[in-house]
């Protein structure tokens, strides 16, 4: 069963989170990602095929349409299943669906978006406690035990620390093994600074329950993490959603300036045959946000034509935002110059980073090997594919003694 201590996740993300975001997301150093909130009454309906093509397991509608699929060979113990169910006997038929392909089950319990309250989903279950944790309850005797897999739930935090405590009480006597708490109220918008006051009685509830505890909440980088483990120690794990959607390398200490990004991010699209509507939504969320090049990719239709210009804008050291790292603060673009987030990196400690534990962890992923194995779109690809070569044998560039901070 996996453990969810101490870990860097990558947070659910409808449209963003699907699985290239998650496949980059692993490779750049994310223990665990989870899938986008998935409503049970549309995976029931969905058929279960295996993509022999590409290998992959997927969820179809009556379309054929995706709504949920999976790269074992990469995401098999790391991925974790978001459902949105307002029924415990639905939420149980849909966990049973996914079951044997996703690591563990995870309740929404935090979406304040009308299409989820208005039925009585995501955020609206903090007004029902009971019915919250008779769903958990549910899947947890008759779906997670059964199949040996955690069940988890992601929640907010209520107007005050007593009804906080109260609820997460509650919820913890269910059998859950993981708690997330996206560190904001229901009616808090992801620009305000989330609320921390509560985390160390919320560390003495979890801790009492032997439940994990994930933070979430404007974790921009690797190392926004690292300042939450110096604070709460070192079982604290955390969560990171707009600034992985922004850039999904975030999680390692030394990610992708967007430029670099945008080629890896439309090679594992086109070798999954994303569809090219969602490729785009993301990339232009990846953009340098006044990249002369924005306009020219939102003209593109195909994976194909994007992965193209992605490689043309490679050569090009004029554009403006070149060799940039972009990241989000407080739903704000940063982009930082390479150069400057290096010497960042200098000016602060990053005791974490010297234990050969935490290399190891960054470059056991054999990432690149699949990555290299895409066929390339267009012919001249051979120095690309060397340079992905080159950098599957290069020693992350982590400052050995200095941490920053975004
Ligand atoms: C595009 C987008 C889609 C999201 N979809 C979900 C979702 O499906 N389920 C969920 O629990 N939260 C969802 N969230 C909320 C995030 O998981 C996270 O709780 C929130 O963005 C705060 O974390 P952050 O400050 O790291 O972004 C979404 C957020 C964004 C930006």
């Amino acid at each position: 069963m996996i453990n969810y201590q101490g870990k860097l996740v990558l947070g659910p993300m409808v449209r963003s989170g699907e699985l290239p975001t998650r496949l980059l997301a692993l490779k750049y150093g994310a223990d665990l990602v989870w899938s986008p909130e998935i409503i049970d009454k549309k995976i029931i309906t969905c058929k279960r095929v295996h993509n022999e093509k590409l290998n992959t397991i997927e969820y179809l509608d009556s379309h054929n349409k995706i709504i949920f699929n999976t790269y074992k060979p990469i995401e098999q113990s790391k991925l974790i299943f978001q459902m949105g169910s307002a029924n415990p006997e639905i939420a149980v038929e849909a966990g049973l669906k996914v079951i044997q392909d996703v690591d563990g089950i995870d309740l929404n319990c935090g979406c304040p978006k009308g299409f989820s309250v208005h039925a009585g989903m995501g955020a609206a279950l903090l007004s029902t406690p009971n019915l919250l944790c008779d769903i958990l309850k549910n899947l947890v005797s008759k779906v997670g035990e059964p199949n040996k897999k955690p069940i988890s739930c992601k929640i907010r935090l209520l107007s005050n620390l007593n009804d906080t405590l109260e609820l997460i009480d509650k919820i913890c006597q269910t059998g859950i093994k993981n708690l997330t708490v996206h560190c904001r109220t229901r009616d808090m918008r992801n620009r305000q600074d989330p609320i921390h006051d509560y985390i160390p009685e919320i560390i003495k509830l979890t801790d009492k329950y032997n439940i994990s505890f994930i933070i979430n909440g404007n974790i921009g980088s690797y190392f926004d993490y690292l300042k939450l483990k110096e604070k709460y120690g070192d079982k604290i794990s955390g969560m990171i959603a707009e600034s992985a959607e922004s850039n999904p390398s975030i999680f390692s200490p030394n990610p992708l300036p967007w430029n670099k990004l945008i080629l890896e991010f439309l090679t594992v699209c086109h070798k999954f045959n994303n569809h090219p509507a969602n490729t785009k939504y993301i990339l232009l969320n990846q953009l340098g946000t006044k990249s002369k090049y924005y306009p020219m990719f939102a003209k593109l239709k195909n994976n194909k034509d994007m992965l193209k210009l992605a490689y043309e804008l490679q050569k090009d050291e004029e554009e403006k935002f070149y060799n940039y790292l972009k990241y989000r603060h407080l739903q704000k673009d940063e982009m930082i110059k390479m150069d400057d987030y290096k010497q960042l990196l200098k000016e602060y400690e990053v005791k974490s980073v010297e234990s050969n534990e935490e290399l190891d962890k960054l470059t056991d992923f054999d990432f690149n090997e699949f990555v290299s194995t895409t066929k390339p779109p267009i012919t001249s690809t051979e120095n690309k594919e060397n340079e992905y070569k080159k950098r599957k044998n290069q020693e992350p560039d982590v400052p050995t003694t200095k941490k920053p901070t975004l």
